[in-house]
């Protein structure tokens, strides 16, 4: 029976989630890489519909980091295909899904196939406003930083902005995530405790929850319990 919603329970608007250990959960089970990059998908894929179910507005995941490059050709070539079969699907299934989804991080180093899909992806489902899912692709919190920082010097060179007037709200209109806001709730599973260069100036004042399961393994529940954990912290806290 579907919850009114009244009786839905309170969820973050925006949660982030870095996507971690779907390589010791292939390792752990003798299989490839990529292996576990698939199962990772496949969480993925359920982790977003659940967040639709109960009421998240925003989803940002990281999919791949500006360091992921360093891992082999054929690791690289699995999550892109992955990335490229699930977004051709996305796109087939917009209309049914009314998901929105954005993508920040340096799209310039994809392929141009991948690129191109990332693009009319972003175009097409602008319209929906169900949940909107960020995906971070060849994404660093630094590069972006960089990246911004550049955009207004160059706006600040052509005339249209001046250095002194600059304020957090202005920069932040700079930022990949220009029009989202701030992650409540930055989760990470895996059992490693670092943020690792994810939303480093959209996560300045978010809860981080790190849990001791292999991202292939996070179910519903998993993401229930991390809530019920942001929730139990802000009331300790008065939500300051
Ligand atoms: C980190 O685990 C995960 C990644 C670098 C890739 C994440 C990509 C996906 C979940 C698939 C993307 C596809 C869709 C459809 C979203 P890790 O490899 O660093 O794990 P480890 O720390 O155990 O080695």
């Amino acid at each position: 029976m579907a919850l009114s919603e009244d009786e839905k329970m309170p969820v973050p608007q925006h949660i982030a989630i870095i996507m971690d250990g779907n390589g010791r959960w292939a390792k752990n089970r003798g299989l490839p890489r990529t292996a576990g990059h698939k199962a990772g998908g496949e969480t993925f894929r359920r982790i977003a519909n659940y967040c639709r179910e109960i009421g998240v507005k925003y989803l940002t995941v990281y999919a791949f980091s500006t360091e992921n490059w360093k891992r082999s050709t054929e690791e690289i070539g699995g999550i892109m295909l992955l990335l490229e079969r699930y977004l051709k699907e996305a796109l087939r299934d917009m209309e049914k899904n009314g998901v929105c989804f954005r993508f920040f991080g340096d799209l310039s180093r994809l392929s141009p196939k991948l690129r191109k899909l990332c693009e009319d992806t972003e175009a097409r489902s602008s319209q929906y406003h169900e949940v909107q899912v960020n995906f971070c692709l060849n994404y660093g919190g630094r590069d972006e930083i960089i990246r911004a920082a550049r955009a207004f010097a160059a706006d600040v060179a052509a005339g249209k902005r001046s250095a002194d007037s600059l304020t957090e709200l202005e920069f932040e209109n700079y930022l990949d995530s220009a029009g989202v806001p701030d992650p409540e709730l930055v989760i990470r599973p895996s059992g490693e405790q670092r943020t690792s260069n994810f939303l480093p100036w959209q996560s300045a004042y978010s809860e981080f929850v790190f849990m001791n399961v292999l991202w292939p393994d996070f179910m519903p529940e998993h993401l229930d319990e991390a809530i019920a954990e942001f929730y139990r912290r802000n009331r300790r806290f008065g939500g300051a």
